[in-house]
């Protein structure tokens, strides 16, 4: 969304009182990215055991000794064969616009459908998320990145991309921006909003509308939910078992819980919910039937543990189930 827009919304709120909602509207079928080069709908074909690497946490600045970090996530990506790669957040920190295209020229290098979320680090440049947005709308080539930035949807990207078995959709990957810092009530970090939500129950709907059943869906976004700790004491409380990994850091949810586990929920469709944000927390843990699933760091910049650098495959088994594969390399 941008800054223009969200000024314009409380005069938008007066003017329309009778209305149940601001700003400008779009059918949420444009919020799913098409096809490879944008040509071909129903693109992205599944194949067994389809693999989608997460890397997580980068932090590329302009100061770093950049070669090594690609080098790294070089080897990781090899390592890992994926069909997708996904990174959820904190791209850059203290980066130019150079450094974030060379990083998106990086990920696009491998033939592979990819796509990004949004950190709260990644206002921490020497460009805005909007611009950075512009940019992978329009990057083409490899990228499957579509955030509509006139709507009245918070955030800088929220969209889906669908994974086709034949012509049915067999998994649908959702990308949601969990935004940056809240000023409002408490500092800290935000939180998803309403219209954010609102919108996630029409996706839903309208995707089982297209299939004709709920297709099964996984979110990837930056910051943990606040259900993370409610799950994590299930699990210390024996009511359920970790996946993998260990938690080696307080987390660090929004303070705010606007709520959007309970609908995912009651919709019924999300099987996974995959993030970052804690650099040295590693582990999945599955919760009220849903994983959560923090990824692995994947560049040794700021707090790290410099023994689990790499990343994780999602392995979309061809029954519906999900696996994982944690890569760990050395730096
Ligand atoms: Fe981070």
């Amino acid at each position: 969304m941008k800054i223009k827009a969200l000024l314009l919304a409380p005069i938008a709120a007066l003017a329309l009182t009778s209305c149940s909602s601001i700003g400008v509207h779009h059918d949420i079928s444009e919020y799913v990215v098409y096809g490879y080069n944008r040509y071909d709908p129903k693109s992205i074909q599944y194949v067994n055991d389809f693999k989608i690497l997460q890397l997580t946490d980068i932090h590329l600045s302009d100061k770093d000794n950049q070669d090594i970090h690609f080098n790294f996530m070089r080897k990781v990506v090899n390592e890992a064969n994926p069909n997708m790669i996904v990174v959820t957040g904190d791209l850059f920190t203290f980066a130019s616009k150079g450094t974030a295209k060379r990083f998106f020229s990086f990920l696009d290098s491998f033939s592979l459908p990819w796509t990004v979320a949004f950190g709260n680090h990644d206002e921490q440049c020497f460009f805005s998320v909007d611009w950075m947005t512009e940019t992978l709308n329009n990057w083409g080539s490899n990228c499957y990145f579509k955030d509509i930035q006139d709507d009245d949807i918070p955030g800088n990207c929220n969209f889906a991309i669908n994974i086709y078995k034949g012509t049915q959709i067999f998994k649908q990957v959702i990308i949601m921006d969990t935004n940056r810092y809240n000023f409002n009530g408490y500092w800290g970090y935000d939180y998803i909003k309403q219209s954010q939500i609102d919108w996630y129950k029409s996706l839903v709907d309208k995707t089982t509308e297209e299939a004709g059943e709920v297709v099964k869906s996984l979110m990837f976004y930056h910051i943990p939910l606040p259900e993370i700790d409610e799950a994590y004491a299930a699990y210390e409380k024996g009511e359920t078992t970790l996946l993998f990994g260990s938690k080696e850091e307080k987390t660090c949810p929004p303070e705010m819980n606007s709520g959007l586990f309970d609908v995912i929920l009651e919709k019924g469709s999300t099987q996974g919910m995959y993030f970052g944000h804690d650099h040295v927390n590693d582990f999945g843990i599955k919760y009220k039937g849903v994983d959560f699933v923090y990824g692995i760091k994947s560049t040794d910049r700021l707090y790290h543990n410099q023994e689990k650098l790499g990343g994780r495959n999602i392995v979309l088994h061809t029954d519906g189930t999900i696996g994982y594969e944690s890569i760990f390399l050395n730096y």
